[in-house]
């Protein structure tokens, strides 16, 4: 097959270089096609001609971005991803897997987070243009099943870290700016200071191991409802940070502002219907992928997303 991966420049994206698979991968990032454009849109689906989408782009960012340019959030993530089915449809690509987040569950569900609640409910007021979107790509993806018979299914990952992530302290998320603070607290001496009291719990999931999940679902999964992929080992942010000091080798004082929020104690994810159809998948171990996305920002610094534009 020949598979599309939109957003194949990005943190996720990009991780798809190390899959193991007989599959012709064609990543594009938005200097191939923009995907704002429809007539951009058309131009890439004819010139890669794919078998099947694996649809990762988006506009992304934390949460003062998010608060920001809540529209912008909005209307650019609806026309990226109204741009890239549509037109996916109307060349009959027959299977697009799309990205949805976690952070698009409702404000108040019942956890553990389960499938069939993602549109119990508005979202959290944080990333409300954004989880409007992504909701609509699961409803969108479930009309074009209903109307055009294509199997077009979606997958909801959690928090992902890896890899030529986002190092912007305002507008990255919680584990490359835990990376940045600490490997800058080592360079200049000034401690890191980390919002809370660092006990609320949150699950992490390494890039490679949800770019894996992604390519065992297109070729496996035909379910018109989402399906959560992330691990759900739940780490305190004060464990990541511990991990992170370890191996950055940071000897310094650490400062928790506990003047500052720190969101809800824990947000737990059910990946049950995943493990029923893929009971052998192994996620990586957090240590691991910290050691690796640790090697990679050390090794690139400060050339990296977020620090210094390359
Ligand atoms: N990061 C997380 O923790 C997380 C959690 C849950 C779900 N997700 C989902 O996972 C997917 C990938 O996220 P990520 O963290 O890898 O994000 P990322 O590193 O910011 O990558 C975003 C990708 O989207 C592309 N893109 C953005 N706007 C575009 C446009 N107008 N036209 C074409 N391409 C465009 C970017 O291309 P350029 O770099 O070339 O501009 C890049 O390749 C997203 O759908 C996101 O919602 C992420």
């Amino acid at each position: 097959m020949r598979i599309l991966v939109t957003g194949g420049t990005g943190m996720l994206g990009s991780s798809f270089k190390n899959i193991d698979t007989t599959h012709d991968l064609i990543l594009v990032g938005s200097r191939d096609f923009n995907l704002l454009n429809k007539h951009l849109v058309k131009k890439m689906f004819n010139c890669i001609n794919p078998d099947a989408v694996i649809h990762l782009a988006a506009k992304v960012g934390g949460v003062k971005g998010n608060t920001d340019y809540v529209s912008d959030f909005f209307t650019d993530n609806i026309m990226i991803n109204t741009n890239v089915l549509e037109t996916a449809q109307n060349a009959n690509v027959k299977k697009v897997l799309s990205l949805l987040s976690t952070c698009v569950y409702p404000e108040e569900p019942l956890y553990p987070l389960t499938e069939e609640q993602i549109h119990n409910g508005k979202p959290h007021p944080s990333n409300f243009g954004y989880a409007y979107a992504k909701r609509m790509l699961d409803v969108h993806s479930r009309t074009i099943r209903k109307q055009h018979n294509l199997n077009y299914i979606t997958a909801v990952p959690n928090n992902i870290y890896g890899q030529n992530d986002n190092f912007d302290l305002e507008n990255g998320h919680v584990i490359p700016s835990l990376i940045r603070k600490i490997y800058e607290a080592k360079k200049t001496g000034v401690p890191p200071v980390f919002w809370g009291s660092g006990k609320p719990l949150r699950e992490f999931t390494y890039s490679h191991d949800i770019a894996r999940a992604l390519m065992f679902l297109l070729e496996n999964y035909h379910g018109e409802t989402p399906i959560n992929i992330g691990s759900t080992a739940e780490y305190a942010i004060s464990e990541v940070v511990e991990l992170i000091v370890e191996i950055l080798d940071y000897r310094g004082d650490i400062i928790w502002d506990t003047s500052m929020p720190e969101g809800q104690f824990k947000k737990p994810s059910s990946n049950n219907k995943f493990l029923k159809i893929n009971p052998s998948f192994v996620y990586t171990n957090i240590n691991n992928g910290l050691k690796e996305t640790c090697s990679w920002f050390v090794k690139n610094y400060p050339n990296v997303r977020g620090v210094k534009i390359k």
